[in-house]
């Protein structure tokens, strides 16, 4: 059963109890719960377990990491409510999904085609603009500690997308970005917020007729198996916040907090050494089922997707704000 809302914030009320007294315990280790959407095989997954060793050894067992994978916990929707109300101290959600912390500019990050490679996605996010926006979560209570790659989007459908046209009417499952909606509307789609734990269903069942994600989330979620056809726009970036309570954050004791600050730096080295092979491994492995058609778009093709969601710029500016998709062109290279 999932938590209701008076169930969290009672969580949240004794959890707070608890972390008044919780970092200067003497009788037990420091319990922090990280819940994450995707499976202990996805990139995210791994570098979570990743982080649980290196944070359980580098604090002598005076921290213990409880990993809940696979919306085992919560369900994308409910995590960052949980987070903020302290009933959870952990998460690493899509920047695409905070929107309804009232953070609309993390949004900008969804723009089609916004980090032209994968080496300027890098330099952004770990530069000084990353760091902007990360600090921007801080007002919420929640402090943002690193940002873990997944790579680019695909998409998919039981049919061919050959060209932009190719998504008129079909109905497509996003995470929960508004510039995600704008962009496939304007190619005539008709995006659904859904939970990602409900998306293999949804297309199993033709509740959805396809969807955007990276290639090792349609592996590790078996998608694959319900999609007969992919084609690879790398059209926008799926980057995670790894994100914590600010209060049980600021309230630990400052050694403890540099050996997580270190075995967090060290996790986040390794899920994104790991995050564009696993996408390359996971192209690979559908191909050989032969079940489901992967379409490499040629350079005219690429073109064609990118003319189509371009608009989505100009589109954005009410929500997202022009200030920050000019700041975000420039920190790119792509400034006008
Ligand atoms: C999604 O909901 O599509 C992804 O953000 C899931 C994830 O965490 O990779």
């Amino acid at each position: 059963m999932k938590p209701t809302k008076w169930l969290l914030g009672a969580a949240a009320l004794f959890a707070s109890a608890a972390f008044s007294v919780a970092p200067a315990r003497a009788d037990g280790p420091i319990v922090i719960k990280f819940s994450h959407v995707v499976t202990d095989a996805a990139p995210k997954g791994k570098a979570a377990l990743k982080f649980k060793e290196l944070a359980e050894k580098y604090t002598n067992g005076k921290v213990r990491i409880e990993v809940y994978p696979n919306s085992t916990l919560y369900k994308d929707g409910e995590e960052l409510e949980a987070l903020q109300l302290g009933a959870v101290q952990m998460l690493a959600p899509s920047t695409a999904k905070f929107a309804p912390l009232g953070v609309k500019q993390f949004e900008v990050m969804d723009l089609p085609y916004l980090f032209p490679n994968q080496a300027i996605y890098d330099s952004v996010t770990t530069g000084p603009f990353g760091k902007k926006m990360l600090g921007m979560l801080q007002s919420k209570g929640i402090t943002g500690l690193a940002y873990w790659d997944n790579g680019f989007y695909v998409l998919s459908a039981n049919k061919p997308l050959i060209k932009p046209d190719d998504l008129k009417g079909l109905k497509l499952r996003i995470s929960g970005s508004k510039v995600d909606d704008e962009t496939l509307r304007t190619m005539g789609a008709l995006p659904q917020i859904m939970a990602f734990s409900e998306l293999y269903q949804a297309l199993a069942s033709g509740v959805v007729d396809g969807a955007q994600n990276t290639a090792s989330n349609y592996t590790t979620q078996k998608l694959n198996e319900v999609q007969k056809y992919i084609t690879t726009t790398y059209h926008v970036h799926l980057q995670y916040a790894v994100i914590v309570n600010k209060k049980f954050w600021d309230g630990l004791p400052a050694d403890i907090r540099a050996e997580l600050e270190k075995a967090m730096d060290e996790a986040t080295v390794y899920n994104n050494s790991i995050a564009q092979k696993e996408n390359t491994d996971a192209l690979a492995a559908i191909k050989a089922t032969g079940k489901t058609e992967i379409h490499d778009p040629t350079p005219e093709e690429q073109k064609v997707w990118r003319a189509a969601m371009m608009p989505v710029y100009k589109s954005a500016e009410g929500r997202v704000g022009k200030a920050i998709i000019d700041e975000a062109l420039k920190a790119t290279g792509q400034a006008q």
